[in-house]
């Protein structure tokens, strides 16, 4: 299945994913470029769009998109990519490296209203979501608190663990054959 992997990262912890896991799948790695790179513009909903892609999106099988979720939204440029190539993007995997945890997902600034969101966009074509929570690299204790993962970032020497178990799930489920066949 040829795959690539598009990202986009402000502080680098979706960076880090995206490369590991182009790395694991030997795939095509892409970063979203948007055409104003504003981080204080993208949170007032202002964006110019996206810079063309230099990878031809069609002539990939799956595409998966990373990127971080920010204020509970579906952030600008990743919103940029799915309108722009949404035509062209045969299957799609989201996975975000993002604060909410598991068990918050489902609240104002929870991963899981973002999931919802991009499978409604992607028509039946999102195969499924996955977040790595980045206070899973943290001690129990300050998962929770806002102040200590907003400070931390993926990294070599933080990626083991509960973390580098969903990792290691998640190239499983990518590479065993009926991937291409689930539905979100
Ligand atoms: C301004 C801001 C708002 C954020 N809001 C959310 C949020 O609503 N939900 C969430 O799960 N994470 C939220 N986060 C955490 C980011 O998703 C997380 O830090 C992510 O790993 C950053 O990715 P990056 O290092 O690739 O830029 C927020 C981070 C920032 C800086």
């Amino acid at each position: 299945m040829k795959t690539i992997v598009v990202y986009y990262s402000n502080k680098g912890s979706n960076r880090y994913l995206a490369r590991k896991i182009s790395t694991s799948l030997s795939c095509d790695l892409e970063e979203i470029r948007p055409i104003l790179n504003q981080f204080f513009l993208f949170l007032m909903n202002i964006h110019l769009g996206i810079k063309p892609l230099n990878n031809d999106i069609s002539s990939y099988d799956r595409v998966i998109l990373c990127g971080p979720i920010w204020m509970g939204k579906f952030i600008p440029p990743l919103r940029s990519f799915v309108k722009r190539y949404k035509s062209r993007i045969k299957k799609l995997v989201f996975v975000t490296c993002c604060g909410s945890t598991f068990e918050k997902k489902n609240e104002k600034f929870g991963h899981g209203l973002v999931f919802n969101e991009i499978e409604n966009m992607l028509d039946g074509k999102c195969l499924f979501c996955q977040a790595f929570p980045v206070g899973l690299v943290l001690p129990e204790e300050h998962r929770e608190d806002p102040d200590a993962f907003m400070k931390t970032h993926l990294n070599d020497d933080n990626f083991k663990g509960e973390i580098r178990e969903h990792y290691d799930n998640l190239i499983n489920k990518l590479t065993a054959p009926e991937t291409s066949n689930l539905k979100g």
